[in-house]
Order: structure tokens, then sequence, then C-alpha cells
């Protein structure tokens, strides 16, 4: 092979790399920005795939922080996904009891982890913390992960059902949180796709 050629391959196989990066959205409960994809009189947003702490800008502006519910960190709190925000409408769109099977969509499964956390809000206008979220960490009563704190995807299916635990709190209006951190790409760097869903525990 010449060497331009080489370079040329190089160069093509970089681009496809670079498209490769995980993608998809919590279908139950339904995410803020996907709740209009189920009938939920609320803002579309028909990037709800790629809520994904403002891509690269999460790496080359925010040193790898991240929104509470996945929007770039840089942005004036509420951000659009966050409750007050453009997607953050106060609209629960599930109520619960203690068990709950959550519903992932992976658009691209690059494989990675699954987290969850729950934080309840107190007022109607308070905004989501990440205390509030570090409190309330969700347990999986899943099979494969039961009693564990993360979803290990397995393999490279794009619909996940797992069962959860929620913690033992009742609330009106309680966010319920999804986390997927991507496996490392070429540099080294995790995507972080995050949603957020309005829901009730009873
Ligand atoms: C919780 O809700 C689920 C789904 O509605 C139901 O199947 C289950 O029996 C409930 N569990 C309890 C302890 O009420
Ligand atoms: C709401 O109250 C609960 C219980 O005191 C607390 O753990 C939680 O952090 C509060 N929520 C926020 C967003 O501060």
């Amino acid at each position: 092979m010449s060497f331009v050629k080489l370079l040329l391959n190089i160069c093509l196989l970089g681009t496809f790399l670079q498209e490769i990066h995980g993608q998809g959205m919590m279908i139950t409960p339904v995410s803020r920005s996907s709740a209009w994809r189920f009938g939920f009189p609320v803002e579309q947003n028909f990037n709800d795939d790629d809520v994904s702490c403002g891509g690269d800008t999460q790496f080359f502006q925010n040193h790898g922080k991240c929104g509470e519910c996945g929007d770039d960190y840089a942005a004036v709190r509420p951000r659009p996904n966050e409750n007050g925000g453009i997607y953050g409408t106060g609209v629960i769109v599930k109520k619960s009891n203690f068990t709950m099977k959550v519903k992932v969509k992976l658009t691209t499964n690059n494989l990675g982890t699954f987290k969850f956390h729950v934080c309840p809000l107190n007022q109607t206008n308070s905004l989501e913390t990440e205390e509030c979220f570090n409190k309330y960490p969700i347990i999986l009563s899943d099979y494969d992960n039961l009693l564990s704190y993360m979803y290990q995807i397995p393999n490279f299916q794009t619909t996940f059902n797992i069962e959860i635990q929620l913690p033992r709190i009742s609330c009106k209006h309680c966010v319920f949180r999804w986390t997927y951190e991507t496996t490392r790409d070429l540099y080294g760097r995790q995507r972080i796709f995050r949603n957020c869903a309005d829901i009730t525990i009873v």
C-alpha cells in the first residue's frame, strides 16, 4: 500500500470512529426531552437521543463536567432539561411504587454502564442538585446486576428493560435520572448521556 493510500485510510478510519458514539434516551419513565413523543403536553426536542452534556464541549470547555440533567454545564440554570427549563415543565409522566421497570433505548450502543438516581423536589421551582441525587442512588433488582448500583451493558442490544428498587421515600414530584457512561473512545474520553424524568413515588 502506498504511503498516501495508507494515510487516506487512517483519515477515513478516524472520521468513522469519531462518529461512533453512544446515543440514546430513557423511555420509561419517559425523559423530559422525549415526553412529547408519548403525547405529553411539553416542548418537542428532536435531538432527544443526544442529551450528552453539550457533546465535545464537556471535554474542551467544561473540564469533563456535565449538567445535572445532561445539559452543557456552562449553560445558565435552569438549563434546558432541568426543572424550570424549556423541557422541564414538571409534567409527571409516571406514578410508581418502590419497584419500577426502567426502559432505555439506545440508538447507538457503544457499551459502558448505566446508573440511576432520584431526587425529591420540595418546591415547585426547586432545582435538582448533585448532592440531592447522590443521597438517593438507585439499586438494581435486575437478575444479572442484583443489588448493584451499576448496570453493565452486556451486549449490543438496543432496548433495555431494567428492574430497579426506588428508595423508601414518597414524593409528589421526584426527578428520576438515567446516566449512561460509554466506554472510552480513541482519546480516552467517556461520553455521558443523561436524562431526567418527573415521577411520583407512592
Ligand atoms: C408495584 O407496582 C407494580 C406495577 O404497577 C405492581 O405490579 C406491584 O404489585 C406493585 N407492588 C407493590 C408492593 O404494591
Ligand atoms: C428535598 O428534601 C429531601 C428530604 O429532606 C432532601 O433529601 C432533598 O435533598 C431535598 N431536595 C432538594 C432538591 O434539595
